[in-house]
């Protein structure tokens, strides 16, 4: 078949190109459904405690996933400044996954544990205060609002259909976990546990 007939008649391009992509798709994606290394856990990942959990929610909320990555390439530059590089296998509770596209700000797959709680509370209270030449947003809000933790233990069910091992335990206290705790708090326990899995 000539190529010009290919590129004169627009309904077969649009059909043969949606053959192309599909191919190529399926040759990049699918297998990765089957592969151990992206469908299993790395060794000790746990699920997110309730209060944590609830942290990541807030996350989402005030869109920190706009300016902040939680993906580590495996490149040079990326692992001297922010540590062993992100594998598949620490996002598989993750639902939706955080990796996110945009740097404003550093990659976040790390942070646990390398800065206090006082820190991350003084910095999300006012940037400006810790970091002076920072551009991010103040969150004040979340020093005011608590937490009454009525969709905790159903959020925790949800997950756990779509495969997050969340033990009965953690279910049945989930309220009391984190009724009156502070927006705040729920959010620096979930960057705190961020990347502590693996070993630097
Ligand atoms: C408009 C973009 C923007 C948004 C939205 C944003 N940040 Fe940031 N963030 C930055 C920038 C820029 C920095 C680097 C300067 C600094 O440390 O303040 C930063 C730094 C940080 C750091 C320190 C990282 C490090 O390794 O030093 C943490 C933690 C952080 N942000 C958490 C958050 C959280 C949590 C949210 C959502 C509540 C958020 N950020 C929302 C831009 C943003």
């Amino acid at each position: 078949m000539r190529h010009e007939i290919i590129e004169k008649n627009i309904g077969l391009m649009i059909a043969l190109i949606i053959v192309a992509i599909s191919f190529g798709a399926m040759v990049e994606i699918v297998p990765l459904f089957f592969m151990q290394k992206t469908t299993q856990p790395v060794e000790n990942l746990k699920p997110l405690t309730a209060l944590e959990l609830e942290g990541r929610d807030i996350y989402i909320r005030e869109g920190c996933v706009g300016c902040h990555t939680q993906m580590i390439r495996p490149f040079r530059a990326e692992t001297e400044r922010y540590g062993p590089y992100s594998v598949a296998g620490e996002s598989v509770y993750d639902h939706p996954h955080l990796w996110g596209s945009k740097r404003t700000g550093p990659d976040l797959a790390r942070v646990g544990q390398r800065y206090s709680d006082e820190w991350h509370r003084a910095h999300l209270y006012n940037p400006r205060d810790v970091v002076p030449e920072s551009n991010m947003p103040s969150f004040p809000w979340l020093f005011n609002s608590t937490l009454d933790g009525n969709m905790t233990a159903k959020k925790m069910l949800a997950l756990r259909s779509v495969g997050v091992p969340f033990t009965d335990a953690q279910i049945t206290t989930a309220k009391e976990d984190v009724r009156g705790k502070r927006e705040i708090d729920a959010l620096v326990a979930y960057l705190q546990q961020l990347g502590t899995v693996i070993k630097r």
